[in-house]
This record gives C-alpha cells, sequence and structure tokens, in this order.
C-alpha cells in the first residue's frame, strides 16, 4: 500500500499509480465508515483549503466544503471575480501567494483549451497540493468516486464488468468533454472493458485516447468505440450515459456567437433519440445500473423513469463524492511527513 503522498498534487488520474489510487479508495471507504458511525476525523485540523470556481458547481463544491468542515478544516468558496484573477493576476503570482496563507488549493476551470493549463500553471509554483475540481481534460475527483461506486456495487474485482459511457443530447448548454475522458484513462486501469458510444462529431481529445488506450492495453482490458447507442448498450453491467460538447463548437473559429449556436443546434437535432430510457436499458445486462455525475437534463439526456428508477445508483455516486475528495485531501494535505 502507498502511503506517502503529501504535498502531491490531483489534477490528472494518470499523475498518480495504480497502488496509489487504490490507497485513496482505502481511505475512503475508512472516511465513509467514520461519517455513517459519526466517528469524528478531524484529520485536518485547522487546515484551510481554497477552492477557486470559474464555473457553477453543486456536487464539487459542497462535497468539498462539507469535506474540509467534516476533517477539522475549513474551505474559502472563491471565485475569479472575488480575486485580481479578474483583473489579470497570473497563476503563478496566485499559487505564491494562497501558498502563504493555507494548505491547499482546489481549482475548477473547465475553459476549453486553457483550464488543465492554468490548474497546472498555479500547481508548478504552489508550494502546496492542488486538486483539479474538474478542467477540460479530466475530472478526477468524480471519475474516483465513480470507481468506488462500481466496486461498492460489483465487489472490487471489477476485471471484465462491462460499462458503456454515451454521449446524450442535452440542449442547455455545452458540457466539457473531461468526464467522458476521465472515465476513458481510469476504468480500463481496473480491467473494465470500457465501450463509448457518440455520434461521430462527437469525438474525445485524440492525445486522451492515446493515453487512455495505454493504459488499457496495459491493464489487459480494452476500450470499444461505437457510434450507436442501442449497440452500447447491450449486455452492459453499467450505463452511464451524459452529454459533452463538440470540438467545433468549443474552439474559437472566429465565427460569431449566434451563428455558432444556430449551426451548434442544428447538429445536436439531429441527435435528439441519444437518450437513456427504459427501451435501452432493457437491452443492458438483466442487473445493469445506471450512473449520472449529475446535472442530469431530465427528458433530454435521460427519461424520469431511469434516474428515479430501481436501476439508478446516481445518489450513491453523487455521495461518493464527499467520501474520496475527503480522502484526497487528507491525504495530500495531512497525511505523512
Ligand atoms: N458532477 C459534478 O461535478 O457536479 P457539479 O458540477 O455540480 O460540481
Amino acid at each position: 500500500m502507498q502511503t506517502l503522498m503529501r504535498g502531491k498534487d490531483w489534477i490528472e488520474t494518470p499523475d498518480w499509480t495504480r497502488e496509489e489510487l487504490d490507497t485513496v479508495l482505502d481511505v475512503a471507504a475508512d472516511l465513509k465508515r467514520n461519517f455513517a458511525l459519526g466517528i469524528p476525523h478531524r484529520l485536518l485540523r485547522d487546515k484551510t483549503l481554497f477552492m477557486m470556481f470559474f464555473e457553477q458547481s453543486t456536487r464539487t463544491r459542497n462535497s468539498t466544503e462539507a469535506g474540509m468542515t467534516q476533517l477539522g478544516g475549513h474551505a474559502h468558496d472563491l471565485t475569479p471575480d472575488k480575486m485580481q484573477i479578474s483583473h489579470g493576476e497570473t497563476p503563478k503570482d496566485t499559487g505564491k501567494v494562497l501558498s502563504r496563507y493555507g494548505h491547499g488549493i482546489g481549482i475548477r476551470n473547465c475553459f476549453y483549451g486553457m483550464g488543465n493549463q492554468y490548474i497546472r500553471d498555479v500547481a508548478k509554483h504552489a508550494d502546496i497540493p492542488v486538486i483539479s475540481l474538474q478542467c477540460d481534460v479530466d475530472h478526477p475527483c468524480q471519475t474516483i468516486a465513480d470507481i468506488m461506486t462500481i466496486r461498492e456495487k460489483f465487489g472490487t474485482n471489477t476485471r471484465g464488468l462491462k460499462v458503456t459511457a454515451s454521449w446524450t443530447y442535452a440542449p442547455s448548454y455545452a458540457r466539457p468533454l473531461s468526464v467522458a475522458q476521465g472515465l476513458a484513462w481510469l476504468l480500463p486501469r481496473f480491467g473494465i472493458e470500457l465501450t463509448l458510444a457518440y455520434p461521430k462529431e462527437f469525438y474525445l481529445m485524440p492525445h486522451t485516447m492515446e493515453k487512455a488506450n495505454a493504459f488499457a492495453e496495459h491493464a489487459g482490458s480494452k476500450i470499444k468505440i461505437v457510434h450507436d447507442m442501442d449497440e452500447a448498450f447491450e449486455d452492459a453491467d453499467v450505463v452511464y450515459p451524459k452529454s459533452w460538447g463538440c470540438h467545433q463548437f468549443l474552439q474559437d473559429q472566429g465565427v460569431p456567437e449566434e451563428e455558432k449556436k444556430k449551426q451548434g443546434m442544428a447538429l445536436l437535432d439531429q441527435y435528439r433519440d441519444w437518450i437513456c430510457n427504459d427501451k435501452r436499458m432493457k437491452l443492458a445486462a438483466r442487473d445493469a445500473v445506471y450512473m449520472h455525475p449529475l446535472p442530469a437534463d431530465r427528458g433530454s439526456e435521460v427519461s424520469d423513469s431511469v434516474i428515479d428508477g430501481p436501476q439508478s445508483i446516481v445518489f450513491d455516486q453523487a455521495e461518493n463524492r464527499l467520501h474520496t475528495v475527503k480522502a484526497l485531501m487528507a491525504l495530500t494535505m495531512g497525511g505523512r511527513p
């Protein structure tokens, strides 16, 4: 068991070894048990985490802030408009200054082509651990909670388990690609056979897929890509359908915003039938479970009957965000000197 994680950044799961990830899951299970029993676990007494959110959040913000309170510390809830970031302060200066005041920095920055680099720039100059609360490339706090949830439902030997991560239709806003990419990076390392399904325009960042395939090969598992949602659901043990954006419209190509929106909606309209409903759930394995990181676009991504139905484990999944982020903070901001 690898236990020396004090000071280590949590930016992408590929930065962590499988042994380190196992420790996080082990500690998360312990903290979950303590939380259930009301056993105090003030492992980060008097410590401070700075949380910088460039985008909105329900789960990440509240699980992290509640987690710091339960660990005996405090989290500052920051947004760029509350900081000098809005006047151009550099990631270097922000990282250096916050390092003088506290013990950890959490950042959500999902700007396409920029978020991951911003977090890495802060981390390069910070003397305290930096935790990604999601970027354009990975959402490691989500996927570590997802693997914890899958192991709770199916047991810790997940070799050969079939998981389908599918794109879904959602007209409300263009979500980052980072959950799907993060699943492609993490699940095959646990022996999971991953099927990725999406309309061809919604492909994932090529460099993330190269890395994902290398991990899968190393672990003796496979990643399959299909462009048909029904085919992807057949015999899956876990279905994880969620929407993400399209490169063509996430990139700035000099097209006026209104025109880009019109073209984006025209593309989306072709794929309105990419929804997780009862008919599709019947294609999956008999005891298949339905997962979604939330927020879900009900009626577009998923029917109420599925997300509120007996196969849905979305609230267990959301709960595990708390236990896993507490494990990450306890190990990186506390832990062994
Ligand atoms: N799943 C997730 O990251 O949710 P929030 O955007 O609400 O944090």
